[in-house]
């Protein structure tokens, strides 16, 4: 199996800030891979690279082999897009915007068959601006289907979603993995990375500071992480050495050590020997999420030209052409649509 997409020193820079610093990662055929960062790190920057629809500053970017931003209609018949957030004409009924999306592409899935795949066959013929903003998603999502891509850009697909339509969509993208569906999927929610994705990239700030399967991300680190309350009537002074250092976190102490059973020994022999409890004792592993928080903390310390950070996420809708159109002419590539 090749490769899908091949990023490679990416870089995009609006002015003076540089939204994405020199990126790389590869995605194999058949993987989905998400992009893992909080608002204003770069991914829908990213993603729009990808696509075509954004020129980059520089870097090597390959998309089923070709320049995105070269590549002519046999490149956008291949790919589906659902864009952060779209814009369609609100008149339309789904049906009737679902089918005309597929007459854009040579290769096509029956509408009423994508209309139930998203779950929107009770609302299929529903004028789209009567549909909630869930239903308004998982339109998108029908129209990033319909042409039958091998790959898809999915871009925050569950934003918005609660918590029934976003299980269902995540059915969804284990659906097209099994059909062998490339998927970018970006995200800033770690459980959709940990459930959904082969691979996940950690951005911030532009920046790619981890990339891996859940569990290799989680493996690097291996400290356990034990937790409790001191004693009735116990001053932390009094406590026995741990392997390693307590801190004080409010009410609670918190210990994290690569030895968590001779540091818990240590602490109940003591506790058991002066004849106390130890309130509210846990040990556990990191999780994906411990480290993501880890990652984004480490490198999100000082406040730069990424402060407007929540810019990104505000923009607002562009029109259909482009949205997720494929066969269309690239009448959207523009770098303005944003605010
Ligand atoms: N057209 C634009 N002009 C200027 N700055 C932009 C534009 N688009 C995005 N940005 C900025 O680039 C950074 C990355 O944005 P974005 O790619 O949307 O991040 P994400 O999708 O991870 O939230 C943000 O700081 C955002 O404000
Ligand atoms: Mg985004």
């Amino acid at each position: 199996m090749g490769a899908a997409v091949i990023v490679e020193g990416l870089r995009k820079t609006y002015g003076a800030l540089t939204a994405v610093d020199d990126l790389s990662f590869t995605i194999q055929e058949g993987e989905v891979f998400a992009l893992l960062g909080p608002n204003g790190a770069g991914k829908t920057t990213t993603v729009e690279i990808l696509e075509g629809h954004r020129a980059r500053t520089a870097g090597r970017v390959e998309v089923l082999g070709q320049d995105p931003w070269r590549a002519g209609p046999q490149l956008r018949e291949r790919v589906g897009i659902v864009l952060q957030e779209a814009g369609f004409d609100d008149e339309f009924t789904v049906r009737e915007i679902v089918t005309l999306y597929r007459g854009l592409y040579p290769r096509r899935l029956d509408a009423s068959a994508v209309i139930d795949r998203v779950g929107l066959t009770d609302k299929a013929d529903a004028r789209v601006k009567t549909l909630s903003g869930g239903q308004r998603r998982r339109l998108d999502l029908a129209l990033g289907l319909v042409g039958d891509p091998d790959l898809l850009f999915l871009d925050e697909p569950t934003t918005g979603f609660d918590p029934s339509a976003r299980r269902r969509a995540w059915d969804l993208v284990e659906d097209l993995r099994s059909l062998g569906t490339t998927v970018l999927l970006t995200t800033h929610y770690l459980d959709e990375a940990e459930h959904l994705a082969d691979r996940v990239g950690v951005v911030v700030r532009g920046r790619l500071v981890a990339v891996g399967t859940p569990a290799e991300l989680g493996a690097g680190h291996r400290a356990a992480v034990v937790t409790f309350r001191l004693p009735d009537g116990i001053d932390g002074a009094e406590l026995p050495p741990l392997v390693g250092t307590a801190v004080r976190e409010g009410l609670e102490w918190r210990l994290e050590t690569a030895e968590p059973t001779a540091a818990l020994h240590a602490l109940t022999g003591w506790a058991l020997e002066r004849g106390v409890d130890v309130p509210a004792l846990t040990v556990r592993r990191p999780s994906l999420e411990d480290v993501y928080l880890g990652l984004v903390g480490d490198h999100d310390d000082a406040p730069d030209a990424h402060a407007d950070a929540d810019a990104g996420a505000a923009t607002k809708a562009h029109g259909p052409a482009g949205a997720h159109r494929r066969g269309a002419s690239r009448g959207t590539r523009d770098e303005g649509r944003r605010r």
